[in-house]
């Protein structure tokens, strides 16, 4: 068995597409067990598409998509969606269904003939509706909650699916601060206490910095670094990635590398 074999989730020489258009190309990825992975790069840099294709959502053109030691695509759907969870970074709600009916969907990969809804389907699902903070919204309709509380309830759904693997295209997308660091707090809880393994893409870098026991960052469809965020954030790489200058100093919170961007129209040089 190869390293790349041995993680729960990984990819192998990976050509991930849309139709004729490339996207990556050659692209080897391994997402260290227990880890809270996060992957960071400019927008349209392929981000999405990688995360489609952990989660089978995309199949490679070329190169495989290892889980558990299989061909991701070897598996039946249901038995995926109980080893990895997906938030997509859009997500369509049915038309008029409730909150506690949109979480308990994700109990369904745990159902069958046999195994119909349980008392214990009932509690995971109002955990989850708890841990996100959404069980006051419980009978709201999905259509008529704000774009945060609606962010917040796809996570639950993803949250009672229950799997060991969490893959979340950008989660704090929509929340506002405080909210964003609940997210962020709930999913260290996930990955510190519960040991899962998560991966998720994020665009504030000082959030991934602090958050990630590994990241990824991305550029044009390659993974340009990866590593401890301490040792991978430069402001080369920052500039290199993003065209951006920046400085990078010490979060004084949590002594991660912070991303101050230069101002590049001079208005601090009076006060300096
Ligand atoms: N369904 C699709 N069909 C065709 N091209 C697509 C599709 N989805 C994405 N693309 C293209 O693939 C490239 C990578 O898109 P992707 O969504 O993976 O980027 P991303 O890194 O997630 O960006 P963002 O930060 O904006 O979410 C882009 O050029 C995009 O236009
Ligand atoms: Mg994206």
């Amino acid at each position: 068995m190869t390293d790349d074999a041995s993680n729960r989730l990984s990819g192998q020489d990976l050509t991930l597409s849309y139709d004729q258009r490339v996207i990556s190309r050659d692209l080897a990825v391994r997402i260290p067990d227990n880890s809270f992975t996060v992957i960071v790069g400019p927008n349209a840099c392929g981000k999405s598409t990688l995360l489609r294709a952990l989660s089978r959502t995309l199949r490679p053109a070329r190169g495989n998509v290892l889980l558990d030691g299989q061909v991701i695509s070897s598996y039946p759907a249901k038995e995926v969606a109980r080893r990895l969870g997906l938030l997509p970074q859009s997500s369509i709600a049915p038309d008029g269904i409730g909150v506690a009916d949109l979480v308990a969907r994700g109990r369904f990969p745990h159902q069958s003939f046999l195994r119909q809804w349980s008392a214990q389907d009932e509690a995971v699902v109002t955990e989850a509706m708890t841990a996100t903070g959404v069980e006051a919204l419980a009978d709201r309709s999905v259509d008529e909650l704000s774009g945060g509380q609606r962010q917040r309830v796809w996570l639950a759904m993803v949250l009672a699916q229950q799997t060991p693997l969490l893959l979340l295209d950008e989660p704090t997308t929509y929340l506002d601060i405080a909210h964003q660091m609940d997210m962020l707090d709930l999913c260290a809880d996930l990955h510190a206490e519960q040991g899962h393994t998560l991966v998720a893409v994020l665009h504030d870098l000082n959030h991934a910095c602090r958050y990630a026991t590994h990241l990824i960052v991305m550029k044009d469809g390659e993974i340009v670094a990866e590593g401890d965020p301490a040792t991978v954030v430069t402001a080369d790489l920052v500039e290199k990635v993003f065209g951006l200058p920046v400085r990078i100093i010490p979060d004084p919170e949590t002594h991660t590398p912070m991303i101050v961007p230069v101002d590049r129209r001079g208005r601090g040089r009076d006060h300096r």
